[in-house]
C-alpha cells in the first residue's frame, strides 16, 4: 500500500482551497487539485506492507501533540516537480512538533520517510503539472484559508489514470492533555 500521514482540511477550508486552486490553474496552467483530495502531508511513507499498518497506528496513537489553528496564506512554486502550492507564512509551532515527532518515531521504528531528511515544508498542493513559471512572474496570491486541526489521518493513496484518490485508514486525535 502507498501510505502517508496528513492533515485534512475542514469542508469549508477545502472549498476555499479548491477555489484558489482553480483560479491559480486558470492563470498559470496545469491541473488544479480536486477538492476532495486537498491535504497537507505530514510524512510520506510510500509503499508499505499491509501488515505494518497496525504498527503505524500504534506509533501515531502514542504521539502527544496539541491541536492548533492552521492558516494557509503563502503561495509557492517548485520547478523541480512543477507544483504550485500554498503554505504558511508563520508555521505554527505545534505543526512543527507534530511533523518532527511523527517522522522521528517512524524513523526509529524503521520506516523510511521520504524527504524526512529535508526541512519540513508544510504545503497543500493546489496545482500539478504547472508549465515553467519565469522567476520574475508574480505567483497567484493565496487568500488566507484557516482551519482548526484537531486530528490527522493515515491515508492510502490509490493511483489511476484519472489522478490519485485517497482512502483514510485511521484518524488520530490531537489533544493538549495526552501523554
Ligand atoms: P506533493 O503534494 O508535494 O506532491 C500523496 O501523494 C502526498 O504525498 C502528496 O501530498 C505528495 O506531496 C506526497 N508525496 C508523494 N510522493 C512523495 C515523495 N516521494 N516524497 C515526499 N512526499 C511525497
Amino acid at each position: 500500500m502507498r501510505l502517508f500521514f496528513a492533515l485534512w482540511p475542514s469542508i469549508t477550508a477545502a472549498e476555499q482551497l479548491a477555489t484558489a486552486a482553480t483560479q491559480a490553474a486558470a492563470r498559470i496552467g496545469g491541473r488544479a487539485t480536486r477538492r476532495e483530495t486537498l491535504h497537507l502531508t505530514l510524512a510520506f511513507l510510500g509503499e508499505v506492507a499491509d501488515d505494518h499498518v497496525p504498527r503505524l497506528c500504534e506509533i501515531a496513537s502514542g504521539l502527544s501533540a496539541p491541536p492548533f489553528r492552521l492558516r494557509i496564506d503563502l503561495p509557492g512554486y517548485w520547478r523541480r516537480n512543477r507544483l504550485f502550492w500554498a503554505g504558511c507564512r508563520d508555521v505554527p509551532a505545534p505543526l512543527e512538533v507534530l511533523a518532527s515527532e511523527l517522522r522521528d518515531r517512524l524513523g526509529t521504528a524503521g520506516f523510511a520517510v521520504s524527504n524526512g531528511e529535508r526541512p519540513f515544508t508544510p504545503h497543500v498542493t493546489l496545482v500539478r503539472k504547472v508549465p515553467e513559471i519565469a522567476p520574475n512572474v508574480v505567483l497567484p496570491a493565496v487568500e488566507p484559508v484557516e482551519w482548526w486541526c484537531s486530528d490527522y489521518v493515515l491515508v492510502r493513496s490509490l493511483l489511476s489514470e484519472s489522478g490519485p484518490s485517497y482512502e483514510p485508514l485511521a484518524r488520530f486525535a490531537l489533544s493538549a492533555g495526552r501523554d
